[in-house]
């Protein structure tokens, strides 16, 4: 496939800001990217300024907010844009219980403007809508989410991301939009903002405060390393069936306990010691989240089947790595968890 002009939206968000970096590592992607995001709580513009240096005549960031039809329509025109990888959402369950608005804003909303503003385009080549597994629901003890598992939501996130799956799916098979999809499992890596489970962790073990496991902490992820989810992204881009959708998933299910657990330790191995002792004592259980989904795990043969897909990494060589990063990087967390950030956005991109 040949693209000239992509279209990343929410590229300074954590699995974007890996995928930019991965894509112009890759020898057969030749083409710009122009990477929207809006620069929310979640985005970070110094997460690409490696990129933006090395690649400054293929890489322009567009400070925009993908509800703003108008503006999207403009950079579309003016950029010549042949294919969109869209990854902005609004991304955390437990906001989307305090909060749903925004959700069904970004995630709905912005996902059919985009929808609107390509299906009559000339020289499209590619909608890639990133997705998630959630959509499926919970699962029991056993089974695997399939391509063809029933939609049943539990959170407003993962109810917003459905119907934004449902629309993309709907372009393709009403207006022949070219499209494809991949629901993928819990990602780890560098780059996450520390309020998911494994950044929380580790940010919260580094200094010695209390560790808030859910519930009976027995749930059930299925991790990937945020690496091997770009390139299957990049896989279904070249490859994929058009109109298809490929589940996404490393086979690494872990309990939240055992994860928390497995932090302690590497932190316990990188850090120096604290005056309270092992890191595992920090671990406190505390209500459940409302509506918690109990299981996720992933069936990815199709996209190893067809496409010949297959993870690098395992969970504890990922997990290492990850921990590895941030400790590397206290910069970095402390300048996403302080206002500092939030300041220089307003004051050189204004709020949208
Ligand atoms: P993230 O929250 O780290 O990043 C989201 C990015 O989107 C941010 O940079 C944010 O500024 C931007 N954004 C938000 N609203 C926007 C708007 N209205 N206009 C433009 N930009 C906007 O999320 P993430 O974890 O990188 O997830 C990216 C995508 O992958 C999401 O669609 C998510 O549903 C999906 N996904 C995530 C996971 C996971 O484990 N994190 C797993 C499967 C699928
Ligand atoms: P999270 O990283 O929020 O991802 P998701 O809810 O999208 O799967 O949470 C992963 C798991 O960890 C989930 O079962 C909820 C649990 N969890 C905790 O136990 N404590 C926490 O502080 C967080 C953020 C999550």
């Amino acid at each position: 496939m040949m693209i000239k002009n992509l279209l990343v939206t929410g590229g300074c968000g954590f699995i974007g800001s890996n995928f930019i970096r991965y894509l112009f590592q890759q020898p057969d992607f030749h083409g710009r990217i122009i990477n929207v995001d809006k620069l929310t709580y979640a985005g970070n513009i110094f997460n690409l300024t490696d990129v933006a240096s090395h690649y400054r005549d293929r890489y322009v960031f567009v400070h925009g907010d993908i509800c703003d039809f108008e503006q999207m329509k403009e950079v579309i025109e003016r950029e010549d844009i042949d294919c969109i990888c869209h990854f902005a959402a609004e991304s955390h369950v437990d906001r989307s219980i305090k909060g749903p608005a925004a959700f069904i804003q970004t995630n709905i909303i912005g996902t059919f403007n985009l929808l609107e503003l390509v299906r009559e385009k000339r020289d499209f080549s590619l909608f890639h809508h990133v997705s998630t597994d959630e959509v499926y629901g919970s699962l029991g003890s056993d089974g695997l989410f399939r391509e063809e598992s029933p939609y049943r939501p539990s959170s407003p996130y993962a109810a917003s991301k459905a119907a934004s799956d449902h629309l993309v799916r709907a372009y393709y098979k009403t207006y022949g939009l070219p499209i494809t999809i991949s629901n993928c499992s819990n990602n780890y890596g560098p780059y996450q903002f520390p309020e998911k489970l494994i950044p929380l962790m580790i940010w919260h073990g580094w200094q010695g405060k209390p560790l808030p496991v859910y519930g009976d902490g027995k749930n059930v992820r299925d991790w990937l390393y945020v690496e091997d989810h770009c390139a299957a992204i990049w896989t279904i881009m070249k490859q994929g069936r058009r109109g298809e959708t490929y589940n996404v998933g490393g086979c690494q299910e872990m309990e939240n306990i055992a994860v928390v657990r497995m932090i302690c330790d590497l932190l316990d191995e990188l850090l120096p010691p604290l005056k309270t002792g092992k890191r595992r004592n920090l671990i406190t259980f505390v209500p459940d989240r409302p509506g918690h989904d109990r299981r996720y795990a992933i069936d990815a043969t199709k996209l190893m089947e067809e496409l010949g897909w297959r993870p690098k990494e395992n969970f504890v060589s990922g997990l290492r790595k990850t921990v590895q990063w941030y400790v590397q990087n206290e910069k970095w967390i402390q300048s996403v968890t302080s206002g500092a950030y939030r300041n220089w956005v307003s004051t050189h991109y204004g709020m949208i």
